[in-house]
């Protein structure tokens, strides 16, 4: 049974939102000056995954801080193959910029997002978002067991009544009449569960993404009461924790974690696995 002790999910929810928040003023900064940007895919198909050096820059600051305040735990961060605390039950999933196609072109749609796992079971997530139902930068956080907060404040921000048709964030549909809603997508799977826990979207549905891109969403999804599901081969599955897996046939591991994702109200969720 995964750690639940209540004021230690306390610490680590703030411990994630404030290494979030420092993150995110990296990238704000960065955005002020020019920086370097490289591409990991190459070939007919390339320059579709670039990273610039501020991703670098942020991975290593949040890496340097978990080593000072949680030395044993286990980092599994995009940018970094480092595992300091490899085969440990606690794990940070980092990824420092969700959305680094948006940030270099100056679409201010990404996230900087952190979640905690114990043994794959997301317990608090932390999400600094460049765009939030405030209309500025800040920080969606939460911890099992808790609520969704935004800026270390409880969040609450209930739906117009009026509004008859709302969104969710859906790929390209070949028939957009087959969802109850106006479909958006960000390009920042991060931001995106961020805003589906906020209840600004409803739901959304994601191709296969890594551990670091949802480990975050997923918790502040659950925290506000939202359906999480997955599919890593078979069907969809109710999410209960991430798996180790294995890419090349190798041993397993959580850095490994690949699948599709659905969350959202119970609505949404039915209605995007249907698709
Ligand atoms: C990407 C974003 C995007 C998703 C891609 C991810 P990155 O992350 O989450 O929404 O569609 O699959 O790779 O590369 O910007 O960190
Ligand atoms: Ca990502
Ligand atoms: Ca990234």
């Amino acid at each position: 049974m995964p750690d639940q002790d209540p004021d230690r999910l306390d610490r680590i929810e703030q411990d994630a939102a404030e290494i979030a928040r420092i993150a995110g003023a990296e990238i704000e900064t960065a955005l002020g000056r020019g920086f370097a940007v490289a591409y990991k895919d190459s070939g007919p198909e390339s320059f579709r995954d670039p990273v610039s050096e501020v991703d670098h820059d942020v991975e290593r600051i949040v890496r340097a801080k978990l080593a000072e305040d949680y030395p044993g735990h286990d980092v599994i961060g995009e940018e970094s193959p480092e595992r300091p605390g490899l085969g440990e039950d606690w794990a940070w999933a980092i990824d420092p910029i969700d959305g680094t196609s948006n940030f270099v072109n100056g679409l201010p749609l990404f996230a900087a997002t952190i979640g905690v796992l114990h043994r794959g079971v997301p317990m608090a997530g932390a999400v600094w978002c460049s765009a939030t139902h405030a209309l500025r930068p800040g920080v969606y956080s939460a911890r099992r067991g808790s609520g969704l907060s935004f800026d270390g404040i409880p969040y609450r921000n209930p739906p117009n009544p009026a509004v008859r048709r709302r969104l969710a964030g859906v790929p390209d549909l070949a028939d957009p009449a087959s969802l109850p809603f106006d479909g958006r997508k960000t390009g920042s799977a991060a931001l995106e569960c961020a805003l589906v826990a906020a209840g600004l979207l409803q739901g959304a549905r994601f191709k296969p993404l890594n551990l670091w891109d949802v480990a975050g969403g997923v918790c502040l999804a659950l925290a506000a009461g939202c359906e999480v599901w997955i599919r890593t081969g078979g069907g969809w599955q109710r999410f209960e924790r991430f798996e180790p897996m294995s890419r090349d046939g190798g041993a397993k591991d959580l850095r490994d974690w690949r699948g599709e994702m659905i969350l959202g109200s119970r609505e949404a969720a039915d209605a995007m696995r249907r698709l």
